[in-house]
């Protein structure tokens, strides 16, 4: 650890000397915590501000998906493998609960709100409940590996004590914490969350490997078996989890990774799109596309790049193995972001005030040899929350539940 005055000059070289304005203020005990936290910081991140987001793109090829009707046609196919798979202990689930959905302003745990109407109703009780259908076909505990972070980690623990799991089997259940970074401000200065602690945010989902490596997560899920993990953000309830169909499917593609597809509503649909890029699986944002590529068709008259991400991959184990501690891509991203001002009293802005660093789940796709894409119905798979209102909302997730059949 540094010392005062070690901190003080790297600090000035950093440009980030606001990170001891308040020291003089702070116990011995809180001086030691926050020299820590600033040894401990990675400035080299503060490079990437004022950088062209993820590079140039390589060369696009659209990636055609098992559609929908395929997949009716081999259903039972599907089926079959999937569950001989689960019920060999060889698919894990991992819920991405580490983010602090500052989009949705719900204070605690995006899993801990209630979108019931009549009834109490929490998004971690909606996922368990789907993830519950796929236990009870195939009568077998599908072990659950809950990535949180130092913000949310004790409140979801706590949450789902509480709650008894939501019926769920504990001895299946593993919670592990993911990786920090700091955020800055527009002008590239490190914020403080208060006056002896620097603002640290979850570094994205793109370290869930890691992390769960790092936390000893990943040896208890393969000492069960586990051979698959299927990844999934927390926001989406009508999220399938270990979806033996989707399971089988991709075992038998023979592909390193599986990823859930759904045909994009519209040209112009904001979302990251499955492809090829110089001929290995990738997803490129539609900000990266060009007109051109945007509205190109095959010769049946469908999108070339039809095939948006929904956040539910399945990766091989031993691929994600392959390339664990590889660097990947980090993202400079715009966000609300707590913080003290000048006077030392604690911001909360309506509105994004900086950036926060992150590596993103769907950058390991370009990682991996091959994909499978596997499309799906948006209508019954498809109910992110991730706004206030309007698009993406409660509201949103609600009616599609309710069109599923689900009471609320
Ligand atoms: P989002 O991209 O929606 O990010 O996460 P977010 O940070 O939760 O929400 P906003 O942008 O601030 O509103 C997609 C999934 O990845 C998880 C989230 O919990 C969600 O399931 N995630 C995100 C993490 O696990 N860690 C992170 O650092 C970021």
């Amino acid at each position: 650890m540094l010392t005062y005055e070690q901190t003080k000059e790297l600090l000035k070289e950093q440009q980030q000397e606001q990170l001891l304005q308040y020291y003089d203020q702070l116990n011995e005990q809180e001086k030691e915590v926050l020299l820590r936290q600033i040894s401990n910081l990675d400035f080299s991140l503060l490079d990437l501000l004022g950088e062209e987001s993820g590079g140039e793109r390589g060369k696009l090829e659209p990636l055609g998906a098992v559609t929908i009707d395929e997949i009716k046609e081999r259903r039972d196919e599907f089926y079959a493998a999937g569950v001989t798979a689960i019920q060999q202990g060889k698919v894990g689930a991992v819920l991405l609960a580490g983010g602090q959905g500052t989009r949705l302003g719900y204070d605690g745990p995006k899993g801990t709100c209630d979108i019931g109407v009549t009834h109490p109703l929490y998004i971690f009780e909606m996922l368990i409940r789907n993830l519950m259908q796929v236990k009870n076909a195939c009568d077998a505990w599908i072990p659950l590996l809950i990535m949180t972070s130092d913000k949310n980690n004790d409140a979801t623990v706590a949450f789902f004590k509480e709650h008894k799991f939501f019926g769920y089997n504990p001895e299946y259940v593993f919670f592990f914490e993911q990786e920090m970074a700091p955020s800055v401000s527009y002008e590239g200065k490190i914020y403080l969350e208060e006056k002896g602690k620097v603002s640290m945010s979850p570094n994205g989902n793109g370290g869930w490997f890691g992390s769960m490596q790092k936390a000893g997560v990943l040896d208890k899920a393969k000492a069960l078996g586990v051979e698959w993990l299927n990844v999934f953000a927390v926001d989406n309830v009508l999220q399938k989890m270990a979806d033996p169909v989707f399971v089988g499917a991709t075992l038998q593609s023979g592909c390193a990774c599986g990823a859930k597809v759904v045909s994009k509503a519209d040209p112009n649909e904001r979302v990251g799109v499955l492809c090829l890029e110089d001929g290995r699986p990738s997803i490129v944002e539609y900000y990266e596309m060009t007109d051109e590529i945007i509205n190109s068709r095959e010769p049946d008259g469908r999108l070339s790049y039809n095939y948006g991400v929904i956040l539910n991959y399945l990766f091989r184990v031993d691929a994600l193995e392959a390339i664990a501690g590889k660097r990947m891509p980090t993202h400079v991203v715009e966000k609300k972001i707590p913080h003290l001002d000048d006077n030392g009293n604690l911001v909360k802005p309506e509105s994004p005030n900086g950036y926060k660093f992150e590596t993103l789940v769907l950058d390991m796709i370009h990682m991996m040899p091959d994909c499978l894409s596997f499309e799906v119905d948006r209508e019954k798979e498809f109910a992110p929350i991730k706004n206030k209102t309007g698009v993406d909302s409660i509201e949103s997730a609600r009616a599609l539940l309710e069109k599923n059949g689900i009471t609320l």
